[in-house]
């Protein structure tokens, strides 16, 4: 299980002045379980994913994996972990091949797996296996292949950042199938689905919504998405008055 204690986090803003992005995070992810988090844009979800992952690093607060303190590791610990994070906007590396990258992504899965990973994500691996991560590739296909790595390494938790954005319906419904598959039961691994999808959130265990750096609101799709249904005609206008508020605590 994965556990959040009182994660806050501070950054400078252009002025130097701090600003707080996450104020006070309590929560845990565990096993067997498909958690989708969601929430307005800026309202902190991929810097709990990177907080986790450790490419951010909290000012105050604790993480814990199975009961063992994790928050002062490095990213590549917490990587041999089991911890596995995919982009909401991932890097682009020119001069490598998609090949070269799966393979260093997962260095002990074959050519089969390579390819089957690939095809998870839409992508017809004859395609693309030849092909350069730099220029020329749509931001849905390196989308794909970011997640094509995180299926891959296949770690004890996943998190999906957003893995929708640039990608279609179909590739998406597939992911999906394939994501509760993978993870919803299995009493080893926890995927962390960043999501603003209408199709992914209902069929979730839990929710969480993530609004101005707190949790807003947590819980089962049918105590939730009433309430973020209800909340999508407003949502631009609740922004705009600098809060969102939902019923459950
Ligand atoms: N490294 C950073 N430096 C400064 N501000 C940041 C940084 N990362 C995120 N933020 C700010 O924190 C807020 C939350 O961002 P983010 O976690 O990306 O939101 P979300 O993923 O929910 O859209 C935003 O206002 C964003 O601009
Ligand atoms: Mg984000």
């Amino acid at each position: 299980m994965l556990k959040l204690e009182n994660i806050q986090m501070q950054v400078d803003d252009d002025s130097g002045e701090k600003f707080e992005i996450l104020k006070r995070i309590d929560c845990q992810f565990e096993k067997g379980k498909v958690y989708a988090v969601t929430g307005p844009n800026g309202g902190g979800k991929s810097s709990i994913a990177k907080v986790i992952m450790g490419i951010y690093k909290q000012s105050q607060g604790h993480l814990y994996l199975d009961g063992e303190e994790i928050s002062d590791l490095s990213i590549s610990e917490r990587a041999n972990r089991g911890i596995g994070y995919a982009f909401q906007q991932p890097p682009r590396f020119k001069g490598l091949t998609i090949q070269n990258v799966l393979t260093i992504a997962a260095p002990n899965a074959d050519l089969i797996k390579v390819r089957t990973s690939l095809r998870d994500v839409g992508l017809c691996p004859e395609d693309y296996l030849d092909r350069d991560l730099g220029a020329g590739l749509s931001g849905g296909e390196i989308k794909g292949i970011e997640m094509a790595q995180l299926l891959l390494r296949n770690p004890v938790i996943s998190i999906f950042d957003e893995p929708e954005a640039g990608v279609d319906l179909w590739t998406i419904q597939k992911l999906l199938k394939l994501i509760l598959s993978t993870y919803k039961g299995n009493p080893n691994k926890t995927a962390i689905v960043i999501t603003h999808n209408e199709n992914v959130i209902p069929v979730c265990d839990e929710i969480l919504v993530i609004a101005g750096g707190m949790i807003d609101a947590k819980g089962t799709p049918e105590q939730v998405w009433k309430l973020i249904k209800d909340d999508i005609e407003c949502k631009v206008r609740n922004q705009c008055q600098g809060e969102i508020s939902y019923a459950i605590k």
